[in-house]
């Protein structure tokens, strides 16, 4: 099929390069001209595993195609996807100008019927006045071209976003047009394996599911961490609890891990844009204001005990960190906890030395030249004239490190484990003294 995707962003990108890894002819289009002439060359703007050699693969067999052009791209395309950022309004609304923009170019260019599909996270009823935008194009130009519009939200996850594309466990389809479900079930054909994946709805319910899904997991992980400030206020270990409530299927293993908060371009924005369509339809969503109230505590909670260890006295203090980006397999910052911590620790006098395997350079774009921050090379580097060490991301290649070498490094041998990653008692046999999140040890 000839597809068309608007947005070369994470979800836009992915989409893109899986519909042609699947054989699909696929261009996709950005007003980012830098952007598209470094996609043309094979160079990806984010991290993400898997990612380059498909792009790569596609475009030199020309599956895939990138532009600044939308006229070609409308014209090309018999599904065309919107992928473009809806970044929160100061009010924490979800902000439609980008989907608008083109649902509106899309109506001034479009001469056959296609199918448009919202691919971006949109608040309940962006279908229908994506729908309203192309129409009124159309009747401007005077042009009586038919199209439906389609809710298909997007569940991939960074670090594993092309597994989870080319692997999904539902297709959402939400439309009221069987023409419409009809294209997308042949085009969804080949990543329906073994078994149906597909669930079709109307597009209000599939605007919801994508937005219940993310709150549903950033509810675990606020619950969860709820429970570790409990645990460490009754001396109980949360790490036990976790292993003891993940074993009854009805609640699972998955995202019940406590930590320095949730962070990311989803699960923040989602809760907020979620709570507002509540608010604005008249009902106050008092759980989804608690997810969100614990974890913007909990993105304190490591400074809270970096201060406590230091009595309160962080000025000239060196931090050693270890993760910058919001979670492992990414350089994605937005959110991040790391950037809460180090904020707090600048304006608490204290200098950052910092290590992580991808995200060095965005954060150097954030930050700039900051003085007190070095971002090192490697994780041990980090610990040169450091005080203690906080651990924020959880990257495999901090699971089991040198203790003894860590003790060594430190001028006062502390970890502060942002992710539970270590066990506390043989960081103590090693000579550091151990702060965990709800490990019953920690105030
Ligand atoms: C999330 C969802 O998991 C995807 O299903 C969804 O498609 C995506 O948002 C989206 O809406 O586009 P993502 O933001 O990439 O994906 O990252 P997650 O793996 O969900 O992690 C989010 C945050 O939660 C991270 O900061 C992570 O450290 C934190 N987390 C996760 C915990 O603190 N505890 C857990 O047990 C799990």
């Amino acid at each position: 099929m000839n597809i068309t995707v608007f947005g070369t962003g994470y979800v836009g990108l992915v989409t893109g390069a899986c519909m042609a890894e699947m054989g699909n002819h696929v261009v996709c289009v950005d007003i980012d001209v830098g952007k598209i002439e470094r996609l043309k060359r094979g160079e990806i703007p984010i991290y993400e595993p898997g990612l380059e050699a498909i792009v790569k693969r596609n475009h030199a067999s020309g599956q895939l195609d990138f532009t600044t052009d939308p006229l070609p791209a409308i014209a090309h395309g018999q599904v065309i996807f919107i992928a473009v950022g809806t970044p929160p309004d100061e009010d924490g609304s979800a902000d439609l100008q980008y989907v608008l923009g083109v649902a509106r170019t899309i109506g001034q260019h479009l001469n056959r019927y296609a199918v448009v599909v919202n691919k971006s996270t949109v608040p309940v009823g962006t279908a229908d006045r994506v729908s309203k935008a192309v129409a009124a194009e159309l009747i401007v130009r005077g042009v009586p071209v038919e199209f439906d519009v389609v809710s298909n939200p997007e569940f991939l996850k960074e670090g594993d976003a092309v597994e989870d594309c080319l692997r999904p466990d539902r297709i959402i389809i939400g439309s009221s047009s069987e023409r419409a479900v009809g294209v997308l079930r042949k085009l969804y054909a080949p990543f329906n394996r073994n078994h149906e994946r597909t669930v079709v709805m109307d597009e209000r319910s599939a605007e919801l599911t994508k937005y219940a899904a993310n709150a549903m997991l950033a509810t675990k992980i606020s619950f969860m961490n709820e429970i570790a400030n409990i645990a460490e206020r009754v001396g109980a270990d949360v790490e036990l609890v976790r292993q003891g409530i993940g074993s009854d299927p009805r609640i699972g293993y998955h995202f019940i891990y406590p930590g320095a908060g949730y962070g990311g371009s989803c699960f923040p924005k989602d809760v907020q844009a979620l709570e507002h369509t509540a608010r604005d339809v008249g009902y106050d969503a008092r759980l989804l204001n608690a997810v969100e109230a614990v974890n913007r505590d909990q993105k304190s909670k490591l400074f809270e005990l970096i201060s406590r260890h230091f009595e309160g006295q962080l000025a000239g203090k060196t931090i050693a960190l270890w993760g910058l980006a919001f979670k492992p397999n990414t350089d994605d910052m937005r959110e991040a906890s790391s950037r809460h911590l180090m904020e707090a620790l600048w304006k608490a006098g204290a200098k950052v030395r910092a290590f992580d395997p991808q995200a060095s350079e965005e954060t150097r774009r954030i930050y700039g030249e900051q003085p007190n921050l070095q971002l090192c090379d490697s994780a041990y580097q980090a610990l040169e004239k450091a005080d203690v060490l906080a651990i924020v991301t959880e990257w495999k290649a901090f699971r089991s490190p040198d203790f003894n070498r860590i003790r060594a490094a430190l001028a006062s041998p502390a970890i502060f484990d942002g992710r539970n990653l270590y066990d506390p008692v043989q960081v103590e046999e090693a000579g550091l003294a151990y702060y965990g999140i709800g490990r019953g040890r920690s105030l």
